[in-house]
């Protein structure tokens, strides 16, 4: 029995169809366009992102000879999405967890006092990260589109949502708690959207999707809507709870991170709701069909793989993304250069929307492969950041390391110097839609527990802490407090 999972990310769809055993049979990839009307502002177009899923999905589905079994689906989360409930169409473009155009009213909210409490509710904070002041800006500039809202004909949801109203023809609005819980809008306790928050962020809570478990029976896909398949839905979970799932980090303390456009290090803190005092968030990891919540720590890092993205795109030093771990390898150490790549802000631990990136410690003998291997250094210093606010100082934990700069040998030999910590990578690094497709085969019976989808679990490379340059990360921590200043 194969399972089918769609991973619907920033910039594109993956679909992987895995094998019982844990293998990946195929795979479909298709990007979509990012829109930027205005500088800070990110948007996407939801047809789009349903056109990507339907061509990816095809793509991985037609090498296959058995249709899949069962779909999971992971998602961009904090992404806000709206449709009209009869017809699907997307009356406007989605805002992206990335648009920072709620800074002010983030700001306004917190100096009328609301933080604490918002805080305390969800776990979160006020940033124009999330999913709620995305709304409230589109009810209060966009107010003729929100009467639709209002009267019941457009429905809000996160990408998950959306997809999955695509993918049942609209018999379906739901979401699950690891989505949910991103939205400022869901209570951590509570395991429900709070009617205090729905008022303080102007969102009608009958616009919100029903919350359902990460697995079970969730929906069944229609064959007029996706490819003539008729499957159920049996798993859901934002992409940063799935890559822990699908790292099989099951136990308390297990800690993984995903390397992507941003980086986000999680970990797992059983059932128990740990706040924390340093800038990190507490968040749904996952829920069991019996009710169940396992929760997570999170720290969520904006801009790490986008950093070298923009040396390929915006300054041309190098030609690929992979070209870096070359590049970087030809000297022996940044020369003094860091690069503080807060290009959209900053995120966890510092959380300043304000932030703008910067480079420091130019000389004359200053090379591009100086600036190259401060941006790996860069990457390994903000997931230090991160990591010693989870533990007041260093991992004694494995760290797993999964997601598309994971394969960079480099960044993970100076990510394990830097933690002083053992980091592991998995055999297959797209943990993200393994772990949508790990939570559908639970759901659907494909696999019976957690202690065999562990099994299907298998190492790439270890790698072990050697000498780690503190005088490079005091130089990254001074750097750092200028680009918040
Ligand atoms: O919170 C944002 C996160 O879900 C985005 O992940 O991998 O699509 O950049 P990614």
């Amino acid at each position: 029995m194969n399972v089918l999972a769609i991973d619907a990310g920033t910039t594109g769809v993956t679909a992987l169809v895995v094998a019982e055993n844990g293998q990946i049979i195929s795979k479909g990839y298709e990007e979509f366009a990012q829109h930027f009307p205005e500088p800070g502002w990110v948007e996407h177009n939801p047809e789009e992102i349903w056109q990507a899923t339907l061509s990816a999905c095809a793509t991985a589905l037609r090498t296959t000879a058995e249709p899949p079994s069962c779909v999971g689906i992971t998602n961009q989360r904090e992404t806000a999405v709206l449709w009209h409930r009869r017809t699907l169409a997307a009356p406007r473009r989605a805002i992206v967890w990335q648009d920072r155009r709620t800074a002010a009213l983030c700001g306004r909210l917190r100096e009328a006092g609301h933080e604490p409490r918002v805080s305390e509710l969800t776990g979160l904070r006020l940033d124009p990260y999330f999913t709620a002041t995305k709304l409230t800006w589109l009810a209060e500039n966009d107010p003729r589109g929100w009467q639709d809202v209002q009267s019941g004909n457009v429905a809000i949801g996160t990408v998950d949502s959306y997809l999955i109203a695509r993918l049942t023809a609209g018999a379906r609005h739901v979401t699950d708690p690891s989505n949910a819980s991103r939205t400022l809008l869901y209570g951590l306790a509570s395991g429900t959207w709070e009617p205090e928050l729905c008022e303080l962020f102007g969102v009608p809570a009958e616009a919100l999707p029903e919350i359902v478990p990460n697995y079970g029976p969730i929906g069944r896909t229609d064959p007029s809507a996706f490819l003539g398949l008729d499957v159920p839905i049996s798993g859901v979970a934002g992409d940063q709870q799935a890559a822990l799932f699908g790292q099989t980090c099951f136990d308390v303390g297990d800690v993984k991170c995903t390397y992507g456009t941003g980086s986000f290090v999680l970990t797992n803190l059983g059932g128990e709701i740990v706040r924390s005092e340093s800038g990190l968030l507490t968040t749904v990891a996952w829920q069991t069909p019996s009710g169940e919540r396992t929760f997570a720590l999170e720290g969520s890092i904006f801009v790490t793989g986008a950093a070298v993205q923009w040396l390929r795109d915006g300054l041309g030093v190098i030609g690929t993304a992979p070209e870096s771990e070359a590049v970087a390898r030809t000297v022996p150490d940044s020369g003094g250069v860091v690069f503080v790549p807060a290009l959209t802000g900053l995120g966890a631990p510092h959380w300043d929307p304000a932030a703008r990136g910067l480079i420091t410690g130019i000389t004359r003998g200053t090379t591009r492969a100086h600036l190259v291997r401060a941006t790996l250094e860069a990457i390994a210093f903000e997931v230090r950041d991160v990591v010693e606010s989870m533990t007041s100082g260093g991992t004694g934990a494995v760290f797993k390391a999964d997601g598309g700069a994971s394969a960079n040998d480099l960044l993970m030999q100076l990510q394990a110097d830097q933690l002083g910590a053992v980091v592991e990578r998995p055999a297959i690094q797209e943990t993200t839609a393994l772990g949508a497709a790990f939570l559908a085969g639970l759901g659907a019976g494909v696999w019976g527990s957690q202690g065999e989808l562990r099994k299907t679990w298998h190492l790439d490379r270890r790698f072990e802490p050697g000498a780690r340059d503190d005088d490079a990360y005091e130089r990254w921590r001074a750097a750092v407090r200028l680009a918040t200043a």
